[in-house]
C-alpha cells in the first residue's frame, strides 16, 4: 500500500512510499482509509517536537484521524463487521493514517455519523475529542460561564466554539477580522481581531481560557482569568500537574526526571497561577471511544457541524502540510485517500 512516511525527524516532507499492508491483532480492525485529516501535531511529530511524550520508531507513517471502511476484523472484535463505515483517532503509539490502510484497536473507532461524508467525518475525531476533553472534562463549563477560545477559526477553534455553546457558555474568541463571520456563524458571542486588538484590554473576569497558542499569549490568559478559574492549554508547556496525571498508551507513568523537567520549565506559569489564584492545565488529548460516540450523536442531531477548509488529494500531501504550516486554515484540512466509496 502507499503510505506517507518520514525516515528521520525534521525531514522536509513525508514521502509517499510502498509499504506492507499492516497486520491486525485480535482486538483490531483493518480499515481501508477514505479520508484523513491534517493536524498541526503531524508537523510537530515530523519535526520531533513530541519526543518528550511519544517515542516512535522510524520509518514512521504520520497521521492520527481517519474515516474509512472495515476490510478485516480481529478474532475478538464483536461489535463491527466487514464493510462497516467508521471513523476515529488512532492510539498515539500506533499512528499512521496517511496511508491506504490502518490497523487500529476496535476500541478507538465509532460508526460513521449517518449524515456525514467520509471527508466531514475525518475532520472530527482529534479536534472534537480535544475540545470535549478541555471544555467538558477539565473545565466542566456550566451555563452562563464565560470562556475565551483562542484562534476560533482554526481546526480546534471551530469545533470548540460549538461545544462551548452547547454547554451554555458565553464565548469570546480571537481570530482575524476576515474570519469574524465564520466564528459568529458557529455561535461565538464576541470576536476579537488579534491583529489589531488586545484581548487583555477587552476581557476580564473570565471563568476559563482555552489556549491554543502557548507562549506569551498563554501567559496573558492569566490577566483575564477569575480566581478559581482555569486556563487549559493544548500548546503551552506540560507542567507538574500534567506529569502526575499522565499515562502513556501502555498505562505507564512518566519517569520522575520528566516531572522535574516539566516543573522547572513551567516555573513562570506556576507563578502566574499563584498570582491569579487560577489553575493551569496542559491537555494532551486521548482517543476515547465513548466520547467519540457522544460526538457522533451531536453531529447526527445537528448540534455540531464539521468545518472544512479544503480537501486535498493524498498524492499532494506536501501542499496539505505547507498549508497547515502557514497557520491560516479555517477549520480542517482533509486528505482524500480514495474515491472508491464516493457514492456513500
Ligand atoms: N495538546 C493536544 O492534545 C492538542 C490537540 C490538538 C491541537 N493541539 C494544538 O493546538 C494548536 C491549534 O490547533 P488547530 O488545529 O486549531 O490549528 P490550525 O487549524 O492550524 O489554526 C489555524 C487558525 O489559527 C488562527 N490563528 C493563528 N494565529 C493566531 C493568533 N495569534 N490568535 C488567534 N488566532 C490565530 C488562524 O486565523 P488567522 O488566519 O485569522 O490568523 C487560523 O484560522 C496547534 O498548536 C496544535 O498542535 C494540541
Amino acid at each position: 500500500m502507499k503510505a506517507a512516511q518520514i525516515t528521520h525527524y525534521k525531514q522536509e516532507m513525508p514521502v509517499i512510499t510502498d509499504v506492507e499492508i499492516p497486520t491486525i491483532k485480535s482486538t483490531d480492525v483493518l480499515v481501508k482509509i477514505v479520508a484523513a485529516s491534517i493536524n498541526p501535531i503531524d508537523l510537530k511529530t515530523k519535526d520531533g517536537g513530541l519526543k518528550m511524550l511519544l517515542k516512535y520508531k522510524m520509518p514512521l507513517t504520520l497521521g492520527s484521524d481517519f474515516s474509512g471502511v472495515i476490510v478485516q476484523i480481529g478474532s475478538e472484535v464483536t461489535d463491527y463487521k466487514i464493510g462497516d463505515a467508521v471513523y476515529g483517532r488512532v492510539e498515539k503509539n500506533r499512528i499512521g493514517t496517511f496511508a491506504e490502510y490502518i490497523a487500529t484497536s476496535a476500541n478507538v473507532v465509532a460508526p460513521l455519523p449517518k449524515n456525514l461524508t467520509f471527508e466531514e467525518a475525518a475532520s472530527i475525531p482529534l479536534v472534537g475529542l480535544t475540545s470535549y476533553q478541555a471544555l467538558r472534562d477539565i473545565m466542566n463549563i456550566q451555563p452562563g460561564e464565560k470562556v475565551l477560545i483562542q484562534a476560533g477559526s482554526g481546526g480546534i477553534g471551530t469545533i470548540a466554539i460549538q461545544i462551548a455553546k452547547m454547554l451554555g457558555a458565553y464565548v469570546a474568541t480571537t481570530t482575524s477580522k476576515e474570519n469574524f463571520e465564520l466564528v459568529k456563524s458557529l455561535g461565538a458571542d464576541l470576536a476579537i481581531d488579534y491583529k489589531t486588538e488586545d484581548f487583555m484590554q477587552i476581557l476580564s473576569d473570565y471563568d476559563y481560557v482555552f489556549d491554543t497558542q502557548g507562549g506569551k499569549i498563554l501567559e496573558n490568559a492569566f490577566k483575564i482569568i477569575k480566581p478559581d478559574g482555569k486556563v487549559v492549554s493544548i500548546s503551552g508547556l506540560p507542567n507538574e500537574r500534567f506529569a502526575d496525571d499522565y499515562r502513556d498508551s501502555d498505562g505507564k507513568k512518566l519517569p520522575l526526571w520528566k516531572k522535574y523537567a516539566f516543573k522547572f520549565v513551567t516555573k513562570n506559569l506556576t507563578k502566574l497561577e499563584h498570582e491569579s489564584k487560577a489553575e493551569y492545565y496542559f491537555l494532551f488529548m486521548r482517543p476515547d471511544r465513548e466520547q467519540l460516540r457522544t460526538l457522533t450523536t451531536l453531529l447526527e442531531d445537528g448540534t455540531l457541524h464539521p468545518v472544512i477548509d479544503r480537501i486535498i488529494p493524498f498524492e499532494n500531501i506536501d501542499q496539505a502540510f505547507e498549508y497547515s504550516k502557514s497557520g491560516r486554515a479555517k477549520g480542517k484540512i482533509i486528505l482524500k485517500m480514495t474515491s472508491e466509496f464516493d457514492e456513500k
